[in-house]
């Protein structure tokens, strides 16, 4: 059988790197001990790769303080803790209509359980926010604004330097969901003004999945909304204040931190401007391709700047899902249907109407074949569909 062509790096890359295996394979070996707690050097050992990750991550994000760089099991859970530990029934938060599930339910939550009041901005017809957007929306109980730096479902980039601008003249926490950015774009906090990222390790960081975390600049308070085991102070009843050990709890998935270690230096090394070119070639390869295709409709892909590799299309009159399902089926072709965990970005395209988009996402080990086997394939669909319909 053919090859699969992997076209789903936007839910996760795929394949890693191979100093990735290598790497968590000789660590997990070597140093799968409990890290730091104990105090053996095999266990100090261990616990030297966590903070040398924290180091590269928070350096990553230009973040000054590596330990205010937490480690959680993904961007999910990272911005559960923000958004939980941020927020104070009465308080007011202004999101985008961009976001991704793990922003929209657990708002959804505090707007439901603790009297909290959000409002969403629409996206333009290109898919961007207008930072001026947020400027009538400011209220005297706005907390926090959070935003998606770059889409899971149509890959447009939000201007978080303008956005950021403003909510430091508000004196408003802002908070940025980088799952599908970090490891694909530079990252710079202090210039764009983020209080607080989250990111997760098994995209474009290239590591595996189950590890993410979280970036908290000195000025927010987190409040504790959870609490355990820290591996230090043992005595006190109450979890520790201070970082990073706030907002960790428990034993570290070390052996995904390593995975992440390995892969951010991947990234690193190769060069993450130069994997992003590569990852935007393909994409104007892609939807120049598609966009020649009759009864075939991308979303939001007319301007390829300030984007990533991710694309979403149909085929007229096909189902998202049928058309993922021959792609997979005759073609050898993964990508993801339906509405990514972003619903709101399909009802304002009105794409929930029609169960969703078909959404390829490149990776750094794509190729050019890939990509016209892949147009190749849509064209047959739709000219089946044509001559049927
Ligand atoms: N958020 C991931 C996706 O877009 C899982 O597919």
């Amino acid at each position: 059988m053919e090859d699969l062509i992997y076209l789903d790096n936007g839910a996760t890359s795929f394949p890693k790197p191979e100093a990735v295996y290598t790497f968590m394979d000789k660590f997990y070996r070597n140093n799968g001990v409990s890290p730091g707690r104990s105090g053996y050097d095999l266990s100090i050992e261990t616990g030297n790769i966590i903070e040398d990750t924290r180091k590269t991550m928070a350096a990553y994000f230009n973040g000054k303080d590596p330990n205010r760089l937490i480690f959680t099991a993904n961007s999910t859970d990272a911005l559960n803790l923000a958004i939980n530990g941020l927020l104070s029934p009465g308080d007011h938060v202004i999101t985008t209509t961009l976001e991704h599930n793990a922003v929209l339910r657990p708002l959804h939550h505090m707007a439901l359980y603790n009297d909290v009041e959000v409002d969403y901005l629409p996206f333009d017809k290109n898919g961007f926010i207008n930072p001026k957007d947020f400027v009538s929306k400011f209220k005297t109980n706005t907390r926090l604004v959070v935003v998606n730096h770059g889409s899971n479902v149509i890959g447009t980039v939000q201007p978080l330097k303008e956005i950021g601008k403003l909510c430091k003249k508000k004196g408003v926490t802002f908070l940025v969901d980088a799952s599908q950015t970090a490891g694909k774009l530079p990252i710079d906090i202090e210039d764009m003004n983020i209080d607080v990222i989250a990111f997760t390790g098994h995209k474009s960081l290239l590591g595996p999945t189950g590890i993410g975390g979280l970036y908290a600049k000195k000025n927010v308070t987190i409040k504790h909304t959870r609490a355990g085991g820290t591996g230090v102070r043992s005595a006190e009843k109450h979890h520790l204040e201070e970082y990073p050990y706030r907002l960790e709890y428990g034993t570290l998935n070390t052996v995904g931190i390593a995975g992440l270690y390995a892969g951010i230096k991947w990234v690193m090394d190769q060069g993450i401007d130069k994997i992003h070119r590569h990852e935007m070639a393909l994409t104007e390869q892609l939807r120049d391709g598609l966009d020649k295709i009759e009864n075939v409709v991308t979303y939001c892909s007319e301007d390829l700047t300030n984007h990533i590799g991710v694309l979403s299309f149909n085929v007229k009159g096909f189902e998202a899902a049928n058309t993922a399902t021959i792609l997979d089926g005759d073609y050898n072709i993964a990508c993801r249907s339906g509405l990514q965990c972003a619903p709101l970005v399909h009802e304002q395209l009105g794409t929930d109407q029609i169960s969703g988009t078909v959404r390829m996402g490149l990776g750094p080990f794509n190729t050019r074949e890939h990509v016209a086997h892949a147009i190749k394939a849509v064209s047959e669909i739709a000219g089946f569909y044509s001559k049927k319909g």
